[in-house]
């Protein structure tokens, strides 16, 4: 059966996973939060991600930097004239639209590319020719008759200081990558690291994106999680490899998307970032198409050598073994938490004939034991079974509604395991686990309960 956006939105509104945010101020558009059971998927993906590639690696380190870097780090790093999209409005209905998406969309539905498109998107000059030269009309009104093209810059502006006048602009990071960048020379200094080795950054990004939606899957705040691996100059094709098995592990053997949804497609040479020499997309095939989860790039030498070119500082590296500086080269593996979130949603919703239910890897669950009392009497019991498992896993409670009613709850949240107490097991020191998948019962003692959980969790 085909999965349906709408039931995922539906369920992880009503099993508080993402809701929209301000809802009581009747919402800001295409803004969400992660309630209780959303937030303990993130940060179970989160926490697999850094113990993948911080953790079990010797050749890399985590850092935290600023979100609002020095204004003069996005002058350097091309942000402030790259980072944007060639906008044009329809004179006659004043709808706003991406002119190069425009023109992907005329090109796929025709399936040509005439001569008179020489495929530079980053040229508002020759969009807005081929535009005209083509005829392509505007999706709502069918008319050809646009605005000039204007260029939109992405990044979100803030104010410092008591001013608000330009002397005081200052931007939320599109992109975490510049922290690596800009702290390279202490990092390699501190830590004495040799090449290669990579910097490792989670945390909040803002784009002021024009058209966000789908869910949580374009939003203008969102969460990244990246590596910059710097390497000898070089040495860069090798390491892509590496990072492209490692970033396709971590998809279908971490998070264990289904291998069929993800696939890994290169980036045309027009459509690459300005700092790029190389990038493939790892794409998952979402209900609403094929989409980016994770962008694998090349950043050759680029943003050190901007930085070094714009601070006047060294941010070169000395190879003693060699006796030889030099600017490294640099793999980015950059994921989306939220794109891998709404993946593991999507992937893991699965309807059979009487359920609904969340099928999600046991590590990725946000709740692992569900403890559901049965028997009043057993109170004191339930609390220190209760009590047992919080030591070692997420768990919890629940005691309304009818034992099945409420296994429906539990596996809709996608928990493994739930507990259960009868009088009968009671006098034997037995409680039953029930399996999410198979709806298995089995019978474990209280005292081997932590051990069974855990053996299931691996
Ligand atoms: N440092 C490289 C970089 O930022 P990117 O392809 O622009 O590359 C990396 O972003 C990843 O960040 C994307 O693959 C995507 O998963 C996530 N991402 C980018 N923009 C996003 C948005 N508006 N909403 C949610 N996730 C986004």
């Amino acid at each position: 059966m085909t999965k349906n956006m709408k039931d995922i939105v539906n369920l992880c509104a009503n099993r508080w996973f993402v809701y929209p945010w301000s809802e009581i101020y009747g919402w800001l558009a295409n803004s969400w939060d992660y309630g209780p059971y959303g937030s303990l998927l993130k940060d179970n993906i989160r926490n697999l991600w850094k113990k993948e590639f911080i953790q079990k690696r010797s050749d890399t380190m985590l850092i935290d930097c600023s979100l609002i870097m020095n204004p003069k780090v996005w002058e350097a790093s091309g942000h402030v004239w790259w980072f944007s999209d060639p906008l044009m409005d329809c004179k006659d209905c004043k709808a706003r639209w991406r002119a190069d998406k425009i023109i992907d969309d005329h090109i796929l539905k025709w399936a040509k590319e005439p001569d008179n498109y020489a495929g530079d998107k980053t040229d508002s000059k020759i969009l807005e020719e081929y535009i005209s030269a083509e005829k392509i009309i505007c999706p709502d009104c069918w008319k050809c008759n646009y605005t000039d093209i204007r260029r939109f810059n992405l990044m979100l502006k803030t104010y410092l200081w008591v001013t608000d006048d330009s002397s005081s602009v200052a931007y939320l990071r599109p992109e975490t990558a510049q922290g690596q960048f800009v702290d390279f020379p202490q990092v390699a200094r501190s830590s004495r690291r040799k090449l290669p080795f990579g910097i490792a950054q989670v945390g909040k990004s803002f784009r002021n994106e024009i058209t966000p939606g789908n869910f949580i899957f374009r939003t203008r705040e969102f969460e990244q999680m990246e590596i910059e691996f710097f390497v000898t100059p070089g040495n860069d094709d090798e390491y892509f490899k590496v990072w492209k098995d490692e970033s396709e592990r971590f998809l279908t053997k971490i998070v264990w998307l289904a291998q069929e949804n993800i696939r890994f497609v290169e980036i045309k040479k027009d459509e690459l970032p300005h700092y790029s020499k190389q990038a493939w997309d790892f794409e998952y095939q979402y209900p609403f198409g094929w989409w980016e989860v994770e962008t694998l790039a090349n950043r050759t030498d680029y943003d050190l050598k901007a930085h070094m070119s714009a601070s006047g500082q060294d941010m070169s590296y000395f190879d003693a073994v060699n006796n030889k500086k030099f600017i490294p080269y640099v793999i980015e593996p950059a994921m989306g938490l939220g794109r891998i979130v709404l993946a593991a949603l999507c992937d893991a919703y699965t309807i059979e004939e009487e359920r609904t239910y969340l099928k999600l890897d046991p590590k990725v669950a946000p709740i692992k034991v569900w403890v559901l009392p049965i028997v009043k009497k057993l109170w004191d019991l339930w609390k220190e079974i209760y009590s047992q498992l919080s030591e070692d896993f997420i768990c919890e409670y629940d005691e309304v509604g009818s034992v099945w009613k409420r296994y429906a709850r539990m596996d809709e949240i996608g928990t493994p395991f739930c507990v259960t107490i009868d009088s009968d097991n009671y006098d034997a020191w037995n409680v039953t686990v029930r399996h999410r998948d198979s709806m298995e019962r089995v019978v474990v003692t209280i005292k081997e309960l932590n051990n069974y959980i855990a053996e299931g969790l691996k």
